[in-house]
């Protein structure tokens, strides 16, 4: 068991007390100010439902782009200079994340952008360890659909807030408040409507501002919010029946059931995870984006303290320190960088600064790291907790890594999680053994896919949680390290990882079970169970053994 080191938590709450000088007084002042205004967050969605559209509408009111399209050209332009990006452009989803700051009303927002393919949904879940709250998007036509229920369990692990925004009321969609109740009964969680829609498809008007008792009314085309020329204020202003005679009532009623019985918003219940408000609009037309941006800054929360192994941390501590939650590799091929992406969640990063690695317990000069922009990426000069910077690096750094100004605490909390799909992999030109090796090697440290070796026979094999995930392998290791190889699936259904209770008892399971036996990218033992008769089976015979569905990253399973 590690111990608390002088200098961490008791130390540092005094070093910003009523003893410390004028100028450590206003630097942890600057810091808790530069703290407060930021938010961390994330878009979900089931693929299709508006994502991509409502990250471009943000930006745009934040002016971090100038012109619609932006971000899905950016996108095309990402595949045409990258070769691995070939799958994702020919199957028009979205396998990567990335990340994006800009400012609004005085905030600073990081926009972590998520792979809507459930085939993606480990990195999904390691963006996720990332952010401060969510924003779920659903398409009013369809509901909710399967991956945004995977999605919110993911949330829920993490009691994640969530603000939901209802998308495509320009078209003919379901009724608000069927969905409404479908979102409650289905994602298990309280809705509590901030707006309304009147109307929808080609007679969409508008929506009913709940909380601020107004109409915010939608001319199509506009791409603006109506507010300037008349403010209709009140769901019983006879004004409403003059403009929108057909409309009207079924919003009244609506507004009257909502008022009468749903949950009013309470902020609490949201930031606990346990409500969430919201919005219909339609992304497209960039309504009701803005009042997502509002939500977002008065109700979502600033960073928040940390768990680590040794302590909770505080954003506003002085000393630095934060996690690696992605890994990517050949980013800019032109470029072959490798760029682990990192949350701040203490302290402030100065260019150049040094930092200890906590897992090797080396010192890293975090020389040049990056800031991304929404179009671009420049050198990093501040940031602070809920802060995402990229590190270029070389393979020192994995997910999972924490760096610290020197305290051994690590964060944890970014899982691996057993594969239940299998590939063996071998080079069709046998001298390409070596690149295969470390393309796998590489990839598997991004969390692309996992990489066991057979304890038995040597062999590679890839394992992953969904089977898109092969595809992308298979063409980055063709593009980026000219590895032409034979994949063969691999009559294996699941993974456990293993913990023993005494040396004996490993000793004769490992003689035993041989050729179920397998390493990871860490060296742990994996058992691999051929169906999941064999797993329950063997779990049964070898009672005192740990068999783990989940492992974090970097983690070395302890021997007995
Ligand atoms: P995603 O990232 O969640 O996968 O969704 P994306 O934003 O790419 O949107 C999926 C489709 O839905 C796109 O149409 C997009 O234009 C459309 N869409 C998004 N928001 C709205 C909305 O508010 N109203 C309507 N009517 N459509 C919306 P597409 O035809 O697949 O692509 P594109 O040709 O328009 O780019």
């Amino acid at each position: 068991m590690t111990r608390l080191t002088p200098g961490s938590a008791p130390a540092r709450e005094t070093h910003a007390g009523a003893a410390s000088s004028p100028e450590t007084r206003d630097a942890a002042e600057g810091l808790a100010r530069d703290v407060a205004r930021r938010r961390t967050f994330a878009i979900i969605s089931h693929p299709d439902a508006g994502k991509t559209t409502l990250t471009e509408k943000l930006l745009l009111y934040g002016g971090a782009i100038q012109m619609a399209g932006t971000v899905k050209a950016r996108k095309s332009s990402r595949f045409a200079t990258s070769d691995w990006m070939e799958v994702e452009r020919q199957r028009g989803i979205s396998v990567t994340s990335s990340v994006m700051q800009f400012e609004y009303s005085g905030h600073v927002i990081n926009l972590l952008d998520t792979p809507g393919h459930e085939d993606f949904s480990e990195d999904t879940y390691r963006v996720l360890t990332a952010v401060d709250a969510a924003v779920m998007v659903i398409d009013a036509a369809k509901g909710v659909e399967a991956q945004t229920i995977k999605l919110l369990e993911v949330c829920r692990l993490r009691s994640t807030p969530i603000i939901t925004f209802v998308n495509k009321l320009d078209r003919e969609v379901r009724e608000p408040l069927a969905l409404l109740e479908e979102i409650e009964a289905v994602l298990a969680i309280d809705c509590a409507p901030i707006t309304l829609p009147l109307g929808m498809g080609r007679r969409f008007r508008g929506v009913f501002h709940l909380l601020d008792d107004r109409l915010l009314r939608f001319a199509p085309g506009e791409e603006r919010v109506v507010t300037d020329t008349e403010t209709i204020t009140g769901i019983d202003n006879p004004r409403l029946d003059e403009l929108y005679p057909d409309e009207i009532a079924a919003l009244r009623h609506d507004v009257s059931l909502i008022r009468g019985a749903s949950h009013p918003f309470e902020q609490a219940r949201f930031l606990a995870g346990k409500q969430s408000p919201v919005f219909f609009g339609s992304g497209i037309n960039n309504f009701g984006v803005q009042e997502i941006l509002e939500a977002l800054i008065d109700w979502a929360p600033p960073p928040q303290p940390r768990g680590a192994t040794l302590r909770v941390v505080a954003p506003t501590e002085p000393a630095f320190s934060g996690f690696v939650f992605k890994i990517q590799a050949n980013m800019d091929p032109r470029h072959r960088d490798r760029i682990a992406f990192f949350r701040v969640c203490s302290g402030r990063y100065a260019p150049s600064m040094k930092a200890k690695q906590v897992r090797t317990g080396r010192e890293l000069k975090l020389a040049n790291a990056l800031t991304f922009m929404a179009n671009e990426r420049v050198a990093s000069e501040d940031a602070v907790a809920g802060d995402i910077i990229g590190i270029h690096n070389h393979g020192q750094l994995q997910i999972g890594d924490t760096l610290s100004e020197g305290e051994p605490l690590a964060f944890r909390g970014i899982p691996w999680f057993a594969p239940e799909l299998f590939r063996t992999a071998r080079p069709r030109d046998p001298f390409r053994a070596k690149p295969l090796a470390k393309g796998l090697r590489e990839l598997g440290e991004e969390g692309a896919i996992q990489v066991f070796t057979s304890a038995h026979t040597h062999t590679l094999l890839l394992g992953a949680v969904g089977p898109l995930q092969f595809e992308i392998v298979a063409q980055r290791l063709a593009t980026e390290y000219k590895v032409d190889a034979i994949y063969e699936p691999a009559a294996i259904a699941t993974a456990r990882w293993l913990t023993w209770p005494d040396e004996a008892t490993r000793r004769r399971f490992e003689r035993e079970q041989a050729a179920s036996l397998a390493a990871d990218v860490d060296g742990n033992p994996v058992f691999l169970a051929t169906n999941k008769y064999n797993l329950q089976v063997t779990m049964e015979r070898w009672p005192d053994i740990g068999f783990h569905a989940t492992r974090e990253h970097g983690e070395r399973l302890a021997r007995p």
